[in-house]
């Protein structure tokens, strides 16, 4: 009697290691490189709530915000060597892998709105150049917003001039190395999470970025004037490590799948309020000026940029560019 509880016993606790070990959840560690509370940030928590819930747990994922993990150019690398398994890098930051063609997100003035991007990101255009991912071993899952750029300064920009000299930081992207070419400024390449120190320290004079970005990273604590120019877009695309994604349970991709549809719409329904109260919180600071263009003022920039988009037509391909002119109905 007492050797056959020990056997059931003994059967008991086998079973329990057994469907222990069968219950270790699949890390997805995703990482970036802003603030929680900015269109991205909480759009990577609200993707960490619903995987974890519809796949009952199966799935833990592990956010990585504020570059705590990696800086801009390190985590493109890591997801290639699947030492993180999703990223969500601004459109501006492709070039690296080899898909240049992202860069067109950049082009100064080439939309007027969300509606128009939108036009773009879930069209056709957007589709062809996700797939364009899938030979350097990612696989593109989402377009996710965030807005629409200021450009700010310890002096105020308010025309094209006013840029002459002037050493802008931007994104690793040709594009916009050519945007602040074209305005007489001299582009300096650096870091996401290096921006403060540089603009604090006058390693830089000034930089561009969707409020929400410079009012997280309070930027504008360290910038006197912050001029809503609207001159171009900044936004993300969800990227996954391919042989990961595809090496993952059928049933678990489709929960995941689902919880990235609703985690995209989440973004791109917050993404346009976040940027208007965090420039209203610029505002309501007091530590920056706001500079709102007239039309006027801004046709003069819109004049001087919208040359970039031949310019540069050798790099993103001029007929990609005619294509994204149809779709969103561009005028110059
Ligand atoms: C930047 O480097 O300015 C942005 O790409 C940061 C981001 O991810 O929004």
């Amino acid at each position: 009697m007492t050797k056959k509880i020990l056997c059931l016993l003994v059967s008991a606790m086998v079973i329990a290691v057994a469907s222990n070990a069968t219950a270790e959840p699949i890390i997805i560690k995703f990482s970036h490189v802003v603030a929680v509370d900015t269109p991205k940030g909480e759009a990577a928590e609200y993707f960490k709530k619903l995987a974890e819930e519809r796949t009952k747990g199966a799935v833990k994922v592990e956010v990585y915000p504020n570059s705590q993990l990696y800086k801009d150019k390190e985590e493109m690398e890591a997801l290639q060597m699947g030492s993180v398994h999703m990223l969500a890098p601004s459109l501006a930051k492709f070039a690296p892998l080899g898909v240049k063609e992202f860069e067109l997100f950049d082009l100064p003035f080439i939309f007027d709105g969300y509606e128009q991007l939108h036009k773009v990101t879930e069209g056709e255009v957007g589709k062809k150049l996700l797939k364009k991912l899938e030979v350097k071993g990612i696989l593109g899952l989402a377009y996710w917003d965030n807005g629409f750029k200021v450009m700010s300064a310890n002096k105020p920009l308010k025309t094209p001039a006013d840029f002459k000299g002037m050493k802008m930081r931007i994104q690793s992207s040709k594009i916009l190395d050519a945007q602040m070419r074209a305005l007489g400024a001299i582009p300096q390449v650096m870091a996401f999470s290096e921006v403060y120190q540089a603009l604090q320290t006058g390693v830089v004079d000034g930089t561009e970025n969707p409020p929400s970005n410079l009012y997280t990273q309070k930027m504008h604590e360290v910038q006197k004037y912050v001029t809503v120019s609207d001159h171009g877009y900044l936004g993300y695309a969800v990227i996954v490590n391919k042989k990961f994604w595809e090496g993952l349970p059928a049933e678990i991709r489709t929960q995941l799948e689902s919880a990235m549809a609703d985690s995209t719409k989440f973004a791109n329904d917050i993404a346009k309020k976040r940027n208007e109260d965090d420039l209203a919180s610029v505002k309501a600071s007091g530590k920056s000026e706001l500079i709102m263009l007239t039309p006027e003022e801004r046709k003069a920039w819109k004049d001087v940029l919208v040359k970039v988009h031949t310019d540069m037509a050798g790099r993103i391909g001029a007929e990609l560019i005619q294509e994204v002119y149809k779709a969103t109905d561009f005028k110059k």
